[in-house]
């Protein structure tokens, strides 16, 4: 019996994504068939690896790299002006494919590039760290940053193909593997309540990205995210659910300066808007606390600065998905029961920011 999950997303065209072990060996088998050239973009810490594949796809391809800065630093538009020159350099044709290799970063500028190139060339995403497996590597959202912020320049351009190589995290960080964690967390609290089930069964050990269990929440994570983005790409209805806990958490990053890991700040945004639900009658006080325990129990952060609330406020009042100055939260009726709080009352918020504030 192969030990591969296939993961369908619906679409026009859909796409699979697949998640397993040793799943790089084969990658050419993902790759467009008519595609002569591929681009494998991809941060410094994973040179030799990039190198590997580039011997391994070689053959009757030609295959370039395109080495960039990792996190943040590699989501400019200079750095996306790197690739299309190589891209340029290599006469890199609409039947070629970019490859994103790395973390969500990475495979957010590389799909940039692929959907910028030529106006759309093929996509292969082969993300390296859990974010990027059950989060920004799935669903087609590709950008970059401005000055005036994050993500503010890109497109929907969905891959045509998502490899996640489960042996590519086994050497992530017991911190990295955690961060990454809280976005399969929110995937408990809004879609899969198993996966809560399977962390408070084992705590410690469920970010051993060798357990079974580990695999079992990335898969359903995955899963979920799939039926999302299969049902609304462009974000018009049903994707807005997945910002479960990102408008605080957004508002954290941005007062960190980006020195917080996302997952950290959605952890405080999930209780945060765990808290505005039970506030608001919606959410019984033990989903609320619930929220608390599995994210405690993993070590993620569920408090923020007591006094930040107006500075978070302002920010939150900017978030791409506030309509004017309308606030929009993505709120809980129960557990897999989210829906959109409009326009809360201040007070209300200012009441759910107390429970969290420390
Ligand atoms: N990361 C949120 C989304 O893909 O819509």
């Amino acid at each position: 019996m192969s030990d591969t999950t296939t993961i369908s997303v619906a679409g026009d065209p859909g796409y699979d994504i697949t998640v397993g072990r040793g799943l790089l060996e084969t990658l050419g088998e993902k790759l467009p068939a008519g595609a002569q050239k591929v681009l494998v973009v991809h941060p410094p810490t994973l040179a030799a690896q990039a190198e590997a594949l580039r011997a391994q796809l070689m053959g009757d391809r030609q295959v370039l790299l395109a080495e960039i800065p990792d996190a943040e630093q590699g989501k400019r538009v200079e750095v996306a002006a790197f690739c299309w020159q190589v891209m340029g350099q290599a006469d890199f044709t609409r039947t070629d494919v970019v490859v994103g290799f790395g973390g969500g970063a990475v495979t957010d500028l590389a799909g940039f590039v692929a959907a910028t190139w030529l106006r759309g060339v093929a996509l292969v995403q082969v993300p390296t760290t859990v974010l990027g497996m059950v989060d920004a590597a799935v669903g087609g959202k590709t950008g970059i940053n401005t000055a005036e912020g994050k993500n503010l320049v890109g497109a929907f351009w969905p891959p045509v193909a998502v490899v996640c190589d489960l042996d590519l995290l086994d050497t992530l960080s017991k911190n990295e593997a955690t961060a990454g964690f809280a976005e399969v967390v929110k995937a408990g609290f809004i879609w899969h309540p198993e996966i809560l089930d399977l962390i408070e069964a084992d705590p410690t050990g469920i970010v051993d990205p060798k357990g079974e269990a580990f695999r079992r929440c990335v898969e359903l994570a995955i899963d979920m995210k799939a039926r999302v983005v299969g049902e609304d790409l462009r974000e018009a209805g049903l994707r807005e659910v997945l910002n479960y806990g990102h408008t605080l958490g957004h508002a954290i990053e941005h007062a960190e300066r980006y020195r917080w890991r996302h997952g950290a700040a959605i952890s405080v945004g999930m209780v945060f808007a765990a808290e505005l639900s039970r506030l608001a009658g919606r959410l019984s006080d033990d989903v609320a606390q619930r929220h608390r325990t599995v994210l405690e129990s993993l070590g993620l952060p569920t408090t923020y600065r007591a006094g930040a609330f107006q500075t978070l406020k302002a920010t939150m009042q900017r978030d791409k998905k506030s309509r004017g100055s309308m606030l929009r939260f993505i709120v809980l009726d129960d557990l897999a029961r989210p829906t959109v709080l409009q326009a809360p009352d201040e007070s209300l918020l200012f009441a759910a920011y107390q429970e969290v504030g420390a």
